[in-house]
């Protein structure tokens, strides 16, 4: 029955979206790296398929790698596909994220990929930074393997509200109100970042679990990355938009649509393993400002 409703519901948030990405969509079905991406760090440790339209990171002891966008960008919509690490990939993290330049006073958006034992689910954490300041972790567990395929991820980003999404499944929601202007990230244009890093001393069950190097080299696949988007360009705020329409700023695109305020609920009843807005012992009882704002 929630099955049903979610299916139904997922329909409808995707034609909202189809409208606005299928011309970009189409465009990215060849897109080639060096176009929108530059190596992070350790190019020995990426590489793309023959093709060029899948891009590897891959962890062993000696490193990991990344990638990041060439380009910054002042709100819009992003999405990639991810493929993570099979089998067992305890201690190991591949991420997909935006974070702005300098890194004490950053603004970041985070998916992290918390690996696991063969067998166990992976969790992905979401966190959000703002002028250099996170602890706003999320984790939610997945309603599907995450590593037998593609799926799609993606950052809403305006200037009312931030939404991750999952396969379109609205996962998490930060809203821009009066009481959370201080904590909303919107002044520092983002790039976009992908990359796999150890971090077996917090990432699985606590750190109880560690990577088990045996099992090395670690994979993680990363696809058909978009940006509709504001690219950013000096002074402030002035920045061009990638497909000549703002559509991620329009009213439409404000608040959650009904239908995915169903998927929103539906996600955080049956995924949600953790909500630091909700662990009153880790804050004292004084929760974040932002806590206390509804999602819509
Ligand atoms: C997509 O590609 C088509 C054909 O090459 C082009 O006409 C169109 O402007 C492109 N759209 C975007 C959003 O870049
Ligand atoms: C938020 O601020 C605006 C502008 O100052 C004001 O009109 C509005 O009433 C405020 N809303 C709340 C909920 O405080
Ligand atoms: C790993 O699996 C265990 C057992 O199912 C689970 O409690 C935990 O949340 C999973 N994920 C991580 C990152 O520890
Ligand atoms: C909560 O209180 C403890 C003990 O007084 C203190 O060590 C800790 O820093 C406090 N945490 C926060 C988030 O204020």
């Amino acid at each position: 029955m929630a099955k049903m409703g979610r299916m139904i519901s997922i329909l409808w948030a995707f034609t909202i979206f189809t409208v606005a990405t299928a011309q970009s969509e189409l465009n990215t079905t060849n897109q080639v790296f060096n176009d929108d991406f530059q190596i992070l760090f350790a190019s020995d440790h990426f590489k793309t398929t023959e093709n060029g339209q899948i891009w590897e990171v891959m962890l062993d002891k000696k490193s990991g790698s990344g990638f990041q966008t060439k380009h910054s960008y002042r709100f819009g919509w992003f999405t990639m596909k991810l493929k993570l690490v099979a089998g067992d990939s305890a201690g190991v993290v591949t991420a997909y994220y935006m974070a702005s330049k300098d890194f004490e006073t950053r603004d970041e958006l985070d998916f992290e990929f918390l690996g696991n034992r063969s067998g166990q689910p992976y969790a992905l954490q979401t966190n959000i930074y703002v002028n250099g300041v996170g602890l706003r972790e999320q984790r939610n567990e997945l309603w599907f393997d995450p590593t037998e395929d593609f799926h799609t991820y993606s950052f809403l980003w305006n200037n009312h509200q931030i939404i991750f999404f999952v396969d379109l499944v609205p996962l998490r929601v930060y809203r821009h109100t009066n009481v959370t202007d201080d904590v909303y990230p919107k002044t520092r244009p983002m790039y976009v970042f992908s990359s796999i890093w150890n971090a077996d001393n917090w990432a699985t069950m606590g750190g109880l679990e560690k990577t088990d190097w045996t099992k090395a080299p670690f994979v993680s696949s990363y696809k058909k990355f978009n940006a509709d988007a504001c690219m950013w360009e000096d002074p402030f705020p002035a920045c061009v938009s990638t497909t000549g329409e703002n559509w991620w700023d329009q009213p439409g695109a404000w608040t959650l649509t009904e239908a995915q305020k169903l998927d929103y609920a539906w996600a955080r009843r049956n995924f949600l393993i953790y909500d630091y807005c909700l662990d009153t012992k880790r804050f004292n009882d004084t929760l974040p400002v932002e806590c206390s704002v509804s999602p819509w």
